[in-house]
């Protein structure tokens, strides 16, 4: 009898301990999941997603050279290299599903300076065309371009 109290008694406590953890965790504005973890992407099938669904129409990648364009190009916005804005695979990431979620300072530059601040991105959103797989891919491709990306980066983890 004692002894099913004992453990009755454990286990309120445990459930209080939890309760009051996940309410401290709540209260300091913190996001229960601090981060992703995406299974590792293909650069071959990235490369060829980048080409087949029209990435390349406006994008070059550094020190690669692409099958040319049938059309001309729409935009000239390279993607890879040393110095870059996107230093992170979250950044990447963003940059593919939301475009306007930060407006490359390199395009900017190409507006009249007026329309500089308010700058919406030209660049289509894919979200509706591409699968999950593909934009893992895409990713994988484009990041095995980048040179210059922040010491946060580990992996495929983005934690933000
Ligand atoms: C119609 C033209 C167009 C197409 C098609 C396009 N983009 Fe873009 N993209 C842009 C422009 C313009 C920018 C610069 C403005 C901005 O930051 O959104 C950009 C920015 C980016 C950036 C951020 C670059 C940086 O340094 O900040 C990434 C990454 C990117 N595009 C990837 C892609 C991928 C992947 C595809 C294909 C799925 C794609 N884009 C298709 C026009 C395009």
């Amino acid at each position: 009898m004692i002894k099913m109290n004992l453990s009755r008694d454990v286990k309120l406590c445990f459930a209080v301990i939890v309760y009051t953890g996940v309410l401290s965790a709540c209260s300091e504005g913190q996001p229960p999941v601090k981060g992703f973890v995406l299974p590792e992407g293909n650069i071959e099938n990235g490369q060829e997603v980048f080409a087949s669904v029209g990435c390349r129409s406006c994008h070059t990648v550094a020190a690669l050279d692409l099958p040319p364009l049938e059309q001309a190009p729409l935009f000239d916005i390279e993607l890879g290299g040393k110095v870059r804005r996107v230093k992170t695979y979250g950044e990447l990431l963003t940059s593919i599903v939301n475009p306007n979620h930060t407006v490359s300072p390199k395009y900017r530059i190409t507006l009249d300076p007026k329309e500089r601040k308010d700058a919406q991105s030209p660049m289509p959103v894919f979200n509706d065309v591409i699968t999950v797989t593909q934009l893992i891919d895409l990713a994988a491709f484009l990041h095995s371009h980048y040179e210059m990306y922040s010491p946060e980066y580990q992996g495929y983890m983005y934690v933000p």
